[in-house]
């Protein structure tokens, strides 16, 4: 057992097969410069149709239409790496309008946007996002960093652990109201799609 900011890794094989690398990062959880809101669900679909959602972002465009989705999603495409046993699937999309969320949240106007899905094989997807000023860097922008943890439950059921950080607004309550609701939106979406497929 691994306890690291504010997650807990478990490992339920034989002791000596246990890996002595290092737990993904999570520090964004318990770091002073950043706040966060998180959800746990137990959803009703198989692990792997969760990891296809979290790999392909494009579906934001027609499932989170009120929040994280818009056009600027589909019509920019992706760059994919991979290294290691970390795959990284890359949009950029520079130029356009924030999402219905980001602006809600920002205050933002024309935008460069980016998200940028870093699956570390097996189980966790970090995604980075953000919005900046048109050509700005992009560790200067309203940053995301969005933790998903996939642990299979049994056949037909896999538990999701979430979490929502952000660098602005810290210690705003009321942000973390509203974040509340808009990501659980999101993943009351994806767990109607999941379920479906
Ligand atoms: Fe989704």
């Amino acid at each position: 057992m691994v306890e690291s900011h504010r997650w807990i890794w478990a490992w339920f094989g034989d002791s000596e097969l246990a890996e002595t690398t290092p737990v993904p990062d999570t520090h964004w959880m318990d770091d002073p410069d950043w706040d966060r809101v998180t959800h746990t669900r137990l959803m009703g679909c198989n692990s792997g149709l969760l990891h296809d959602n979290l790999l392909d972002l494009t579906h934001e465009s027609f499932l989170h239409t009120s929040t994280i989705g818009d056009d600027a999603v589909f019509e920019n495409g992706v760059t994919i790496e991979v290294e290691d046993n970390i795959v990284s699937v890359d949009r950029f999309m520079p130029g356009c309008y924030p999402s219905p969320l980001f602006a809600k949240v920002t205050n933002a106007e024309v935008v460069d946007r980016w998200h940028t899905t870093e699956f570390q094989l097996p189980s966790v997807h970090v995604i980075h996002a953000g919005v900046v000023e048109p050509g700005g860097r992009r560790e200067d922008g309203y940053r995301f960093e969005v933790l998903n943890a996939i642990t299979p439950a049994k056949q037909g059921q896999a538990w999701y652990f979430y979490a929502f950080c952000r660098n602005f607004e810290v210690g705003n309550e009321e942000m973390n109201e509203v974040l509340t609701e808009s990501q659980g939106t999101v993943l009351d979406e994806d767990a109607w799609a999941l379920e479906h497929q």
